[in-house]
């Protein structure tokens, strides 16, 4: 193990991790920071996606090591249950989650796409998402909060 600062939602962490210790272990483990979450473990369903300098990654695939010093938001930088983001309130007033297992990779996803497409196509916002699974199917609901935060 070896000391690594990690740059989270504005605050500068240092922790002593392993070369290949995943991301999302580091920031649920070591830093208390449950918005990612653990679903395949394998870059596949986006539960665990954060932004590293603004693009939305997988943290369960990448090793924390490698973005040391790299700007990372999780969900928590984006607001929290008293305060939250305009999107997470569109999430909510959309009540777009069911289990809600998916929802946070999802309100990352979005995030980092809407930050970047201020006008998107109802198809644009859908494959924006595609790469996000929900097993519950409310793949509607959140396009139409995605739609609500646009309105
Ligand atoms: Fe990372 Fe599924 S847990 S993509």
């Amino acid at each position: 193990m070896t000391q690594t600062t990690l740059l989270v939602n504005g605050k500068s962490k240092s922790i002593n991790i392993d070369d290949d210790t995943p991301l999302l272990y580091a920031l649920r483990d070591d830093l208390n920071l449950k918005g990612p979450k653990f679903g395949c473990g394998l870059g596949q369903c986006g539960a665990c996606t954060v932004h590293v300098d603004g693009q939305a990654i997988r943290s369960c695939i990448t090793p924390a090591k490698s973005v040391s010093n790299k700007k990372i938001t999780t969900l928590e930088g984006l607001g929290s249950s008293a305060k939250p983001s305009k999107l997470q309130q569109a999430f909510i007033d959309e009540q777009a989650a069911q289990c809600g297992y998916c929802i946070n990779g999802m309100i990352m996803t979005a995030s980092a796409f809407l930050a970047k497409n201020k006008n998107p196509s109802d198809q644009e916002i859908t494959d924006a998402l595609s790469g996000n699974l929900c097993r519950c199917g409310t793949h509607q609901r959140i396009v139409a909060a995605v739609k609500r935060y646009l309105s």
